[in-house]
């Protein structure tokens, strides 16, 4: 696209108005009011772990006093599958070389077991999400609210590991409902800084700045 001559002449005239001009602000704070700004939202890409095959994405998006969560995934088995946010927005292994190990245990700030997303606060971690069904295709979408869980704060999932596992989480066996192997993985973000990082996905395993 070219701009007419007269109209760059005027670009050029309004760039020299601002450099005279002291402070820009009054015009930063007129966009702020132009533009709508919508509920915070954060999403976590979901890479397969030890080449499971599972995929997908995990979006968070606050509703003041709960968040809703919805999330969209592909190549899981059939059936049930542990969902959890973990302490560690590290989708690596850890020192015993476990898949996505370095993740961590269930993020749990308030010192709570383990237990079902429909338990009071101090009976369930603040990531204990349950589980998520994938159909006999493997996919598992669906939306949820959660009122634990929350953009800031001590429960806060932002930079945390969002998981998903192979098996169920039974909502009861201590620490992590027996929900097996780490199948899918992802580091939850502010989805203005993912939409940032045009690289994706490849760098889930890397911890935001
Ligand atoms: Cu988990
Ligand atoms: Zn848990």
């Amino acid at each position: 696209m070219r701009l007419p001559l007269a109209a760059l002449a005027l670009l050029v005239a309004a760039g020299c108005a601002d450099d005279a001009t002291p402070t820009t602000e009054p015009v930063a704070d007129a966009v702020a009011e132009i533009v709508p700004s919508g509920p915070d939202r954060a999403v976590a890409q979901i890479a397969e772990v030890d080449g499971s095959g599972v995929s997908g994405s995990v979006e968070f998006i606050d509703l003041d006093d709960a968040v809703e969560i919805r999330y969209n995934l592909s190549g899981l088995s059939a059936g049930m599958h542990g969902f959890h946010v973990h302490q560690t927005g590290d989708c690596g292994p850890d020192s015993t070389g476990t898949p996505a190990g370095a993740a961590g245990g269930h993020l749990n700030p308030l010192a709570s077991p383990h237990g079902a997303p429909s338990a009071r606060p101090v009976q369930r971690h603040a990531g204990d999400l349950g589980n998520v069904e994938a159909d006999a295709s493997g996919r598992a979408v669906g939306v949820r609210v959660d009122s634990v869980l929350a953009f800031d704060g001590p429960t806060s999932f932002l930079g945390k590991a969002m998981l998903v596992h192979g098996g169920e989480d039974d909502l009861a066996s201590q620490p992590s409902g027996d929900a097996g192997a780490r199948v899918g993985c992802g580091v939850i973000r502010r989805a203005d800084e993912a939409a940032a990082d045009t690289t994706g996905a490849d760098t889930v395993a890397t911890p935001a700045r």
